[in-house]
């Protein structure tokens, strides 16, 4: 016990000069003796040390000076907002001032939102469905409907489905409040538009495509789809051809995936259930339908089979070269990896690109509006570099995932015209 009091008492003494040097405050006078009595290493160090302290002082010094300056400076300019800050800030956070009046006009629910061709592609996946994709200015959605019980959901797969998520609450009912509120009735404006306005403020001449991807059964889906858009088709917000001519209007509906074609057809003379025609059939290179012509409304045929986007409702053997136009269709698209293929090489061959510019050629020599889906999404630089080409060889419509991207056009500078 002892021994081991001594040792702390050992360890606690100040035997050693160094020991006495270091006790000194650093700016204490320095006296010739101490730094004579220290070692040479020691005072250089010492020296050393004041060398850099006072300019780090001096710095830290200033910049507090500084800050103090800029805090004062700020606390002052608060007391003396300016009049633009003033007004915007009475205007957002809404005192009853006259200001609060001009800020909203009827049809203001799509300002600032320029639309742009781009097409969401199983938009119910957004954040907000169909909301999103107006906000960045797609010009098309799509819901993937499903029948069940005499009703239509949306959804992915059957497993995703759910009682609330249906085409009439995600699609049909918002988009006719929307269109209610573009199309006011008011002091200044007692009577409808002919054509109603749609649903972008700064176009409002430009349709919404909205496509319907039918994953039950065609024939039996139809007439669920029909029946529901009735609240559009009463008041002439749908696009239609009226036997002669396409009478445009706020909502274009095109039918994908098991739409039947023979069903688009039945009726020649109030046509508002456009289809989604297949791309790689309309190439103007294509020999095959050459030899296949019949006319457009001959389809006779009642092929039921669900077999897919464009060809449901239609035998191969029934497609000719006048069969698909835009008396029927709106879209002309193919799966990009199945008709093109996976550009591993990040680049298209010339063969790609001519079977691309030959589909586009017949698909607008019918007055349709190509769209190309299944586009690999990644790698992104190879994406974009699609997007641009597709820009360039005339695509319609970027079928797209990532609105963000799409619509931010920054992959391309030539991109502002390739819409119109
Ligand atoms: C279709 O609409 C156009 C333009 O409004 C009109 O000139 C034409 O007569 C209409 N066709 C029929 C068959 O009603
Ligand atoms: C075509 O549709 C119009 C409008 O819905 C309807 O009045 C007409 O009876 C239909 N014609 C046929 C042949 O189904």
């Amino acid at each position: 016990m002892r021994g081991i009091m001594a040792l702390i008492a050992a360890a606690l003494s100040p035997r050693d000069p160094r020991r006495t040097a270091d006790a000194r405050p650093l700016l204490a006078p320095h006296s010739a003796s101490s730094c004579k009595s220290s070692s040479r290493h020691y005072r250089r160090l010492k020296c050393l040390s004041r060398c850099l302290c006072y300019p780090l002082l001096g710095l830290l010094v200033m910049l507090g000076i500084i800050q103090f300056i800029s805090i004062a400076c700020g606390i002052l300019i608060s007391f003396f907002p300016d009049e633009i800050d003033r007004a915007t800030d009475r205007w957002r956070y809404g005192d009853q001032g006259p200001t609060m009046d001009i800020l909203h006009w009827p049809t203001d629910i799509s300002r600032d939102i320029v639309p742009v061709g781009c097409h969401s592609h199983n938009d119910y996946w957004r954040p907000i469905p169909l909301f999103s994709a107006l906000q960045a200015g797609c010009v098309g959605v799509e819901a993937d409907v499903w029948l069940v019980d005499n009703d239509l959901y949306v959804g992915h797969r059957r497993s995703a489905l759910t009682p609330q998520r249906t085409l009439q609450s995600m699609y049909i009912n918002p988009l006719l409040r929307i269109l209610e509120q573009q199309n006011p009735i008011t002091d200044f404006h007692p009577l409808d538009d002919q054509p109603p306005q749609g649903v972008f403020d700064t176009d409002p001449s430009q349709t919404l495509i909205l496509l319907i991807d039918f994953k039950t059964d065609g024939q039996e889906t139809w007439d669920y789809v029909y029946a529901q858009l009735a609240p559009f088709r009463e008041r002439g917000y749908l696009s239609y051809f009226n036997g002669t001519d396409l009478i445009p209007g706020p909502i274009t509906v095109v039918g994908t995936g098991n739409t039947p074609f023979n069903l688009v057809m039945a009726n020649s003379t109030h046509r508002d259930i456009f289809f989604d025609a297949p791309l790689d059939k309309l190439a103007d290179d294509d020999d095959s339908l050459l030899n296949n012509n019949q006319g457009g409304n001959a389809v006779t045929s009642r092929t039921t089979e669900n077999v897919g986007q464009g060809l449901s409702g239609i035998s191969d053997g029934e497609i000719g070269q006048d069969t698909f136009d835009w008396t029927n269709s709106y879209y002309a698209s193919v799966s990009f990896k199945k008709s093109i293929g996976m550009p591993w090489s990040f680049r298209l061959t010339e063969r790609e690109v001519d079977k691309i510019r030959a589909q586009i050629r017949g698909a607008h020599r019918r007055g349709l509006k190509v769209r190309y889906w299944g586009v690999p999404s990644w790698p992104r630089s190879l994406r974009n570099h699609l997007w641009s080409m597709f820009v360039r060889e005339g695509v319609d419509y970027l079928n797209v995932d990532d609105l963000q991207s799409a619509t931010r056009q920054d992959w391309q500078p030539r991109v502002s015209d390739w819409w119109n």
